[in-house]
């Protein structure tokens, strides 16, 4: 399937969501890549990463771009030539990005129970207000995935997922929450807001700066 579904956030934010199910042979065939890139996919070992590596250079297309105009930073955090902001996310048979005029993250998590084991590696002050017996690992999915746009979004490898991330208690009937993000080594406290959805097993989250 082609392009799965545009989330139009607002005038100047679009998300556009791609589901894998072509061969890898079908998704090289229509993605042309630079050298730079190509060697990046060469390189991958594993089917799964090079399928969602072009799948997002199909997004590209849908949104009106060309791997040409991507670059990224010392990071690896992904820029786009004419000056918007870009985010990527691949998990298993999905793919996402994000471009807008304002900084952006976006992730996407594939709910699983695995997230119950290694739930203690990125959340603390979460435990507060989680409800272990409802919805567990969906409330894990979005916290995991608000934490990882954000990281995305505010580039800093200095970031701990634990201590300097903190999400406030959020309904899964909602579909947006508040996030402090507060880093005493870089200086740095700010309060965003994320959204999330459900489609499939998955979560999507993303989140824009000064929203
Ligand atoms: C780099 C990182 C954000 C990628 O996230 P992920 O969930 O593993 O993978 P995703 O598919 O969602 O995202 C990958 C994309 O993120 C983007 N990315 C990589 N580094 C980035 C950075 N520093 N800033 C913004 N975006 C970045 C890239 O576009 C990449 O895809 P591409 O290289 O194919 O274009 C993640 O691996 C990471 O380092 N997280 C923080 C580490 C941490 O504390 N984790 C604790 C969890 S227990």
């Amino acid at each position: 399937m082609p392009l799965y579904k545009v989330i139009s956030h607002d005038i100047d934010t679009q998300v556009f969501i791609w589901k894998i199910t072509e061969l890898e042979s079908e998704l090289k065939e229509t993605v042309v890549l630079k050298e730079k890139h190509q060697a990046r996919l060469d390189g991958m070992l594993s089917e799964q990463h090079r399928k969602g590596f072009l799948s997002v250079r199909k997004l590209l297309q849908a949104a009106g771009y060309e791997d040409e105009d991507l670059t990224y930073d010392a990071n690896g955090k992904p820029h786009l030539s004419d000056g918007k902001h870009i985010s990527i996310t691949h998990s298993y048979e999905f793919s996402a990005i994000i471009i807008s005029t304002k900084n952006v993250g976006i992730d996407l998590e594939m709910k699983r129970e695995k997230m119950i084991k290694i739930a203690h590696k990125f959340i603390e002050t979460e435990f507060d207000f989680l409800d272990t017996n409802h919805q567990y690992i969906e409330q894990l999915s979005v916290i995991w995935g608000a934490k990882e746009a954000l990281y995305k979004m505010c580039n800093s490898r200095s970031l701990s997922f634990k201590q300097d991330m903190h999400i406030q208690p959020f309904s899964l009937i909602d579909d947006t929450g508040k996030a402090l993000v507060d880093c005493k080594e870089l200086d740095f406290a700010s309060q965003f807001t994320f959204h999330f959805e459900s489609f499939e097993n998955y979560t999507l989250v993303y989140a824009l700066e000064h929203e």
